[in-house]
């Protein structure tokens, strides 16, 4: 695939993402010649670089996170990076912008294809797309142009209205690429291909078959230097809104007619619309919000969320989230899917485990156990089915046992990383893995409820650091005979 030339201008170029995430994956994309023939990298924010001292800065930043040795192969690449300082709430400065993208379009011959990235705090959404007009900067009259926005999409269902009429003041539906950077994950991506392409899944997939579903997204960091910005988010904004909601749809989605973006992500949206709205009751029932307390692991200190820096001391946010929903259509009628997601649990871990029915007469015992399907996202990706076996012996008893495919069992098979992946794709100007903006106003349809019945005096239960979470949400389980999986 021949990709266009291109300049990928990257506003807060000086922040975390860019030199954590970034520049990184532009970096693997460069070594192993997937990039374009003729590109370039604009960093932009409002400290005051030259080119050499933000390039200099870059080059530190890969080799140390890359643990790379110094090479031809990294000047290279950090020859393709430039540097502008620029106000970028102030329209005039970019003038000086303008002649800087002119400048590098020649340069590297790019026709004027320019992929603008915001990797800036949400508020500034609004500003530079506004600014870029009015310089004619979003106009396509020389080359594309493609905006790259990053969650949060919106704090609530009307702020992302607004900011969706913000991006649609200046650029169209198909410019604006939405990162949910969990559908950059490939196990995210397989989630289709294994359900779509397998004869002996694919009839399985739904209410007859299945008995329910569970998603756990678990992290064992904790809100670690983003105090400020996750005590006003909290776990449903920041996760569940968005990433889990998203890998739902590709768990929940029909079959799409042709693999192209708007035929997938049209079956997502449509999961998202049919989600069963929960009100005050069912939520009394069906949610389980917690906070972690401060613990002793192995004798490390840790601390619990509200002596987080940034946390208000009384804070009612929630670190974990555990929900039952339900979804309204004929596939997945009367299968519950529980979702679960939080901070300061045992260990990092993202799978999905499909349960299967048992078989209708209990011919080896009561406690058969039930056929899993565990999709491991992340880390160790892959696949275990866990079934029934003869126990080996007298009798006819059975024991679950385990067959497990590992994707680092595909050897010299290179996985994208999910910014490897995505940024490739808007090169590409291919807005399958993008959050589109009706999907993303659905997803806000359905949590909106939520926060507003949950935003005053939330019920929340705490939780010590390195636990599952409160036991309260087991209860959700097992009070239906079922158990979470609490992988290791
Ligand atoms: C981000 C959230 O979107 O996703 C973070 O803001 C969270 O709070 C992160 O830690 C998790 O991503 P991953 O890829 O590590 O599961």
């Amino acid at each position: 695939n021949q990709l266009d030339n291109n300049c990928i201008a990257i506003f807060g170029a000086s922040g975390d993402l860019t030199r954590r995430k970034l520049i990184p994956a532009l970096y693997h994309l460069y070594i192993t010649e997937q990039l374009s023939a003729s590109f370039s990298i604009l960093g932009i924010s409002r400290t005051e670089y030259s080119d050499d001292a933000y390039r200099a800065r870059i080059k530190d930043a890969l080799i140390e996170s890359e643990k790379l040795e110094n090479s031809e192969q990294l000047d290279e690449f950090c020859a393709h990076i430039h540097y502008q300082s620029l106000n970028t709430a102030d329209q005039d400065s970019y003038a000086v912008l303008k002649g800087r993208l002119t400048e590098l379009s020649q340069q590297y011959d790019t026709a004027g294809n320019v992929i603008y990235y915001l990797s800036t705090p949400p508020s500034l959404y609004g500003v530079i797309p506004e600014c870029l007009a009015a310089h004619d900067l979003h106009s396509e009259k020389d080359g594309w142009k493609r905006l790259i926005v990053e969650k949060p999409f919106g704090y609530d269902k009307k702020s992302a209205v607004a900011l969706d009429k913000q991006l649609h003041r200046f650029f169209r539906e198909d410019q604006i690429y939405r990162i949910d950077h969990y559908l950059g994950k490939e196990t995210v991506q397989n989630l289709l291909v294994f359900r779509f392409s397998n004869g002996l899944f694919e009839p399985l997939w739904n209410r007859n078959y299945i008995d329910h579903v569970e998603i756990t997204s678990a992290e064992s960091i904790g809100v670690e230097e983003r105090g400020g910005y996750y005590d006003g988010a909290g776990a449903m904004r920041d996760m569940f809104q968005n990433h889990l909601l998203q890998v739902l749809g590709m768990v929940a989605m029909e079959p799409p007619a042709r693999i192209n973006s708007d035929a997938i992500r049209n079956e997502t949206f449509k999961v998202f619309q049919s989600l069963h709205p929960l009100d005050e009751t069912r939520l009394k029932e069906d949610l389980v919000l917690g906070q972690y307390t401060a613990s002793d692991i192995r004798g490390e200190h840790m601390v619990g969320y509200r002596e987080e820096h940034g946390v208000d001391e009384n804070s009612r946010t929630e670190t974990y989230v555990a929900l039952k929903l339900s979804i309204d259509n004929w596939r997945w009628n009367g299968v519950p899917f529980y979702v679960r997601t939080g901070k300061r649990l045992p260990t990092r871990v993202t799978e999905v485990v499909i349960h299967f029915k048992k078989t209708p007469h209990p011919v080896f015992g009561q406690n058969t156990p039930d056929n899993k399907l565990v999709i491991r996202i992340q880390p160790d990706e892959g696949i275990l089915m866990k079934f029934g076996l003869k126990k080996p012996g007298a009798g006819f008893e059975s024991q679950e046992v385990s067959m497990e495919f590992r994707y680092d069992s595909l050897d010299g098979t290179e996985v994208l990383t999910a910014y490897e992946r995505l940024l490739l794709d808007s090169i590409k100007g291919d807005p399958t893995l993008f959050a589109r903006s009706d999907a993303v106003l659905a997803c806000w349809d359905f949590v909106q409820p939520i926060l507003d019945i949950t935003q005053d005096n939330p019920t929340l239960y705490g939780y010590a650091c390195g636990t599952w979470g409160p036991k309260e949400a087991d209860e959700l389980l097992t009070r239906e005979g079922r158990q979470w999986r609490f992988p290791c």
